[in-house]
C-alpha cells in the first residue's frame, strides 16, 4: 500500500514537471524570437539594441559588482563553460568580503531546472525546492542566499544589494524593462532583481540546449558506440545500475525529453570530505534535509543524510562530484556506486582496524543511508557491477554533454 502511494507521488510529480518542461520550452520559443529580432546586446550594425528582460536579467546575472567583494558574481560559480556549474572543476567555492570564505557545499549546475518545483513533503518523502537541500521554493525565491550569504557574495542586508543595483549604468534600463515606478522601493527593486535572475535562468536557451548526443539519438540522428549502449542498458536495468529510478533516462508520455532527475532526495552515505574547513569541527555535519541550513525538519530524524538528487545532463563537466565535492572525477563518482559496500576501505578512513563508514553522519543517524540497488552488497562480495560496467556506465554518461556554443 504504501508504495503504490510513493509510486502515484512520484507519477504525479513527474508529470507536472513534464508540463512544466514544455512550458519552459515555450518560453525559449518566444526568447528565440526575440533574440532573432535582435533585442538586446547589440544588433548587426553594431549599435547597441533595446534591453529586454532577458538581456537584463543575462547582464545582472554575470554582474561582480553586486558583490561585497567586487568580485564575484553568479556566473562566478555557475560558469557558461562548464554547464553553468563552478568553473573551478576541483575545490569548493570560495567568496565573502575578501574572497577567501569558503562554503561547505558544492556549486550544482543550473541547467534543466525550469521543470522542479517548490519543495513538498508528503510524510517521509520529500521531493522539489532549490538548492542541495530545497531551502528555496523557486529561482526567484533562490537569489536571496547568494546574495546575502557571508561566504557568497556577502551583502550585509537587502538595502546594501538595492545599493549597488541602484549604481549600474544600467538601472534605469532595469527599471523600465521590470515596470518598476522611479520612486520604486528598496523592496520592490529586490525583488526585480530576482525575477530577472529567474528570467534569464528560465528563458536563456542555454539553460536548456537539449542537443548532446544523447539527444541526438533519440531524435534518431546518431547512433551509440557499443560501450556507450552498454551503459545505458546498465542504467536503466533495476537489477544492476537502478541508475534511472532516481536519474530518469525516459521520454516523456508527451514527448519531453528526459532531465535525469526526479528531484527526490537520498542519503548515500558519502565519505566525509577533510578539505572543507568547517569539517574541522568533529561535531560539524552538513546533514542536508535536516540541517544546518535548512532548519525546519531538524528534528525529522529521518530526512538527516538526504540531498536532492541532481541532473545527470552536462554531468561529464562539472566536478567535482556529489554536496560536500568528496569525489573528483566522473570515473570515481560511478565506483563510488559500484564499490561503497564491497569495498569500504577505499572510501572511508579505517578507525581500529574497520572501515568509518558513512562518517559524514552521526553514527545514530547512518541507518539513513540507502540499501537498495546498486548498494546493499556485504562486503567482499562479488561486485553487481564489474569494472567494465562502470567504464560503460561513464561512457554513456559523457553522451550528456550539451553541445554548448560558450565552447565552440
Ligand atoms: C560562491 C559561489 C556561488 C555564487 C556567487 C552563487 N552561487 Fe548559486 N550555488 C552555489 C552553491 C554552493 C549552491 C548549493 C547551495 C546549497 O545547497 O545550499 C548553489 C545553488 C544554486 C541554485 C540551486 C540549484 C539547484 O539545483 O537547486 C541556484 C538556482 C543558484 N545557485 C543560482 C545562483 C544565482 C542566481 C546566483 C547569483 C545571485 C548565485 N547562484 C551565486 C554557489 C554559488
Ligand atoms: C536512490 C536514488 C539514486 C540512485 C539509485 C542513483 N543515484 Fe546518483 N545521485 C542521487 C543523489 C541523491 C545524488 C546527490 C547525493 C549527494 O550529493 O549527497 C546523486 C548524485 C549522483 C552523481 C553526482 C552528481 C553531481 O552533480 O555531483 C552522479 C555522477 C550520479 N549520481 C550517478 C549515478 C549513477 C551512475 C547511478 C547508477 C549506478 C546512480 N547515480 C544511482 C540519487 C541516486
Amino acid at each position: 500500500m504504501r508504495n503504490l502511494f510513493a509510486a502515484t507521488i512520484v507519477d504525479n510529480y513527474a508529470t507536472r514537471a513534464g508540463r512544466m518542461v514544455l512550458h519552459a520550452l515555450t518560453l525559449t520559443l518566444v526568447s528565440l524570437m526575440l533574440a532573432a529580432c535582435g533585442s538586446g546586446g547589440f544588433n548587426e550594425n553594431g549599435t547597441e539594441a533595446a534591453a529586454t528582460r532577458l538581456s537584463i536579467g543575462k547582464a545582472l546575472f554575470n554582474e561582480v559588482t553586486l558583490s561585497a567583494s567586487g568580485q564575484q558574481a553568479c556566473a562566478t560559480c555557475h560558469a557558461d563553460e562548464t554547464a553553468h556549474a563552478d568553473p573551478l572543476g576541483t575545490t569548493l567555492p570560495v567568496g565573502g568580503l575578501t574572497m577567501d570564505q569558503e562554503g561547505f557545499r558544492s556549486s550544482p549546475s543550473l541547467r534543466y531546472l525550469a521543470a522542479n518545483a517548490a519543495f513538498q513533503r508528503v510524510r517521509d518523502l520529500a521531493f522539489g525546492g532549490f538548492t542541495w537541500d530545497g531551502r528555496a521554493d523557486s529561482l526567484a525565491d533562490q537569489p536571496a542566499i547568494p546574495l546575502l550569504d557571508k561566504s557568497e557574495m556577502a551583502n550585509e542586508n537587502l538595502g546594501a544589494v538595492v545599493a549597488r543595483m541602484r549604481k549600474l549604468s544600467y538601472f534605469e534600463d532595469f527599471r523600465r524593462v521590470y515596470d518598476l515606478p522611479s520612486n520604486a522601493t528598496d523592496q520592490q527593486i529586490f525583488d526585480a532583481l530576482r525575477l530577472a535572475l529567474a528570467t534569464y535562468q528560465l528563458e536563456d536557451p542555454s539553460f536548456r540546449l537539449f542537443n548532446s548526443k544523447f539527444d541526438r539519438f533519440l531524435d534518431g540522428k546518431v547512433t551509440l558506440t557499443a560501450e556507450e549502449s552498454r551503459g545505458l542498458a546498465i542504467f536503466n536495468d533495476a537489477t544492476k545500475g537502478n541508475c534511472a529510478s532516481c536519474h530518469p533516462s525516459q521520454v516523456g508520455p508527451d514527448g519531453s525529453k528526459p532531465i535525469f532527475t526526479n528531484f527526490s532526495y537520498a542519503a548515500l552515505g558519502l565519505p566525509r570530505n577533510p578539505i572543507i574547513k568547517a569539517n574541522a569541527n568533529p561535531n560539524f555535519y552538513d546533514m542536508g534535509l535536516c540541517g544546518p541550513k535548512r532548519t525546519d525538519l531538524a528534528n525529522r530524524q529521518g530526512f538527516c543524510g538526504q540531498f536532492k538528487v541532481p541532473t545527470l545532463r552536462n554531468i561529464a563537466v562539472t566536478a567535482p562530484y556529489f554536496h560536500n565535492a568528496s569525489v573528483a572525477t566522473l570515473e570515481q563518482a560511478v565506483s563510488f556506486y559500484a564499490t561503497r559496500d564491497i569495498d569500504p576501505a577505499r572510501w572511508y578512513p579505517v578507525v581500529e582496524g574497520r572501515p568509518d563508514v558513512f562518517n559524514d553522519l552521526p553514527l545514530r543517524l547512518r541507518g539513513n543511508v540507502i540499501q537498495t540497488a546498486p548498494f546493499g552488497l556485504a562486503p567482499g562480495s562479488a561486485p553487481l557491477l564489474s569494472t567494465q560496467d562502470v567504464s560503460d556506465l561513464v561512457a554513456f554518461l559523457r553522451t550528456l554533454t550539451d553541445d554548448n556554443p560558450a565552447n565552440r
